[in-house]
């Protein structure tokens, strides 16, 4: 089967890593989570007690990193110097510090050097702020994924607490979100925005199931 890169952008919250996934499933290519990657970085950062828009410094440790993606099932696993830290990435405070590493130039160039190199040589569904405008502009399939702040907020919620998060509030997890609809959408290089050609995508009333049909459906 021919090589097939999809990109789906947009919001935190939008629904973009479960339909990417499934969509993966469906086209028997890989899922990528963009966002786990600069999520490892601001873990990192946190461990070592850094400020994560310290961009001196950060550059200095991304330039000691070791990331790795690995795939067992249909489930990306992050691992930060072999440490499986797929769960720990997880929480409101790595949330913040991911988008604000993710706002340092060099920080974004090496992720984007390891994104485009699996998509060279693999069929992948990414997922991310960029990915359509900036890491796969030749992507043969981009969706940008919108949904009312409430409805992303919601569902962001409700996920933690399947995750047996349960310590943050409805309005915690709405403010992380607005503020990170804002950093990301206002930092300078790769910012999040919609290609000119991605095919937008209101989710707030739709089933999960109807984006993945509609999705397949335009990928021909
Ligand atoms: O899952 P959620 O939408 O909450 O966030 P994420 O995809 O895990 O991304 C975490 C943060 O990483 C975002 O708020 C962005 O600042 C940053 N990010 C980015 O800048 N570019 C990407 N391609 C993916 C994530």
């Amino acid at each position: 089967m021919k090589k097939i890169n999809i990109a789906i952008d947009g919001p935190a919250g939008a629904g973009k890593s479960t339909i990417a996934k499934l969509v993966a499933k469906k086209l028997d290519a890989i899922y990528l989570d963009t966002g786990a990657m600069y999520r490892a970085v601001a873990l990192k950062a946190i461990r070592q007690g850094m400020d994560t828009k310290d961009r001196e410094g950060i550059s200095l440790l991304i330039s000691k990193l070791d990331i790795k993606i690995r795939h067992i099932g249909s489930e990306q696993h992050i691992l930060l110097d072999d440490e499986d830290v797929s769960k720990e990435i997880r929480t409101p405070e790595v949330s913040i510090g991911a988008s604000n590493v993710a706002a340092i130039p060099e920080v974004r160039i090496k992720m984007v050097e390891i994104q485009r190199e699996i998509a060279a040589t693999t069929s992948v569904v990414m997922d991310g702020r960029d990915i359509g405008t900036f890491v796969l502009p030749g992507a043969d399939l981009k969706i940008f994924l919108t949904a009312s702040i409430e409805e992303r907020a919601a569902r962001r919620h409700k996920e933690m607490i399947e995750k047996g998060i349960t310590h943050v509030s409805l309005e915690e997890v709405q403010k992380d979100i607005v503020f990170r609809d804002r950093n990301d959408s206002s930092r300078d290089f790769a910012p999040l925005s919609k290609a000119e050609d991605a095919v937008e995508m209101d989710t707030t009333k739709m089933t999960l199931d109807q984006v993945v049909e509609k999705i397949i459906s335009l990928v021909g």
